[in-house]
């Protein structure tokens, strides 16, 4: 079984990323063949200064492997790196309906927040399509923000294969945990480095500490009761401590004469000593200079192997070889 998934170089990684895509895709290299890129194409949508789209991809690769992605495991690669993925996009935009790209949420969302209406941001989809289906992959452990685009991956592989005969294209399946579909951030939404609430994974311990103390709560009072619905604490607290101390921190809840900036102390607590041994693992791979850049140029190469496979495959079915 071959999980592939993608990460956009474009910022910090924080709890949602870790939790929605990184850790589900460590998981699965232990089930079988991990395929797993930075997507710097992707980035190009938003990031337009070329020293920081550099720096990005350097850091993403930096927090990956810290992170627990294994290269003897897993294949990593940087998405430009395997150029084949362009000319997949564009057998796949010939099958593709307008109407099927002007249903993504993703695109409204982003033009809705500012970003400038490119044909990039549009077709991006189509991209993401070629991107799991250059490598034949069977499942795409991400988010539920990414469940559209696997629907539209899946109806533009259906397509290929009913024009150009079955087989032509993998089906893959997503994997989305329910779990972790969406981790709050700060504010109760979901957390996203657009909307300011983001607690990262690696960062300075008194900054991290200070962002856990800015989580909203209600104004319930210490003696009382609070909530369990619907808290971030608690659902923060639930994905970083052990199961026992976070049994205790409900149990606080429901007696109540406990604060909240207590339970905040607890949370962070968690949250740094969860995150100790990607610590120590990124301080391992950043001491040796030349890491990371040979972990990517294998993975490109192996990578490379498995798209022109695939992509003969495909240019001789449409009719192009
Ligand atoms: P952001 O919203 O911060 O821009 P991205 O859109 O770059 O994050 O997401 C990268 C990956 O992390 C995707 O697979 C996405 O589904 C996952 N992800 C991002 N935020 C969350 C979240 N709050 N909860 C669960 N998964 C998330
Ligand atoms: N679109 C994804 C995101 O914004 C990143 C991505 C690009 C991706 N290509 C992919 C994820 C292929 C999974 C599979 O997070």
């Amino acid at each position: 079984m071959r999980s592939l998934t993608g990460l956009q170089p474009s910022g910090k990684l924080h709890l949602g990323n870790y939790f929605g895509a990184m850790r589900p895709a460590v998981e699965l290299q232990e089930e079988g063949e991990g395929f797993y890129f930075i997507a710097d194409y992707h980035a190009m949508t938003s990031t337009h200064d070329p020293e920081e789209l550099r720096r990005n991809v350097r850091e993403l690769a930096v927090d990956f492997l810290a992170c627990g992605l294994d290269p003897k495991k897993s294949v990593f690669w940087r998405q430009s790196d395997v150029p084949e993925v362009n000319e997949l996009t564009w057998i796949l935009s010939t099958v593709c309906p307008m109407g099927l790209l002007e249903r993504c949420h993703s695109y409204k969302d982003k033009i809705a927040r500012g970003a400038a209406a490119t044909h990039a941001l549009f077709a991006y989809p189509v991209l993401m399509a070629a991107d799991i289906l250059l490598y034949d992959s069977d499942v795409v452990p991400v988010g539920d923000d990414q469940k559209q685009h696997l629907e539209v991956t899946r109806d533009l592989a259906i397509k290929m294969n009913e024009r150009y005969g079955e087989g032509t294209l993998k089906l893959p399946e997503p994997r989305i945990r329910e779990a972790v579909a969406k981790v709050p951030g700060l504010d109760g939404q979901k957390m996203s480095k657009t909307y300011n609430n983001a607690l990262p994974i690696f960062g300075d311990e008194k900054a991290l500490r200070k962002l856990v103390m800015r989580i909203v709560t209600d104004s319930t009072p210490v003696e009382a009761p609070k909530p369990v619905e619907g808290s971030v604490i608690l659902d923060l607290h639930r994905l970083l401590a052990n199961p026992e101390k976070h049994a205790a921190m409900e149990a606080g809840f429901r007696a109540g004469g406990i604060g909240y900036g207590e339970f905040k102390k607890w949370l962070w607590e968690a949250y740094w000593e969860y995150f100790a041994p990607m610590r120590e693992r990124r301080a391992e791979v950043l001491a040796d200079p030349g890491y990371v850049d040979r972990v990517l140029e294998a993975g490109a190469a192996r990578a490379r192997e498995e798209a022109s496979g695939v992509l003969k495959r495909v240019r001789k079915a449409v009719g192009l070889a």
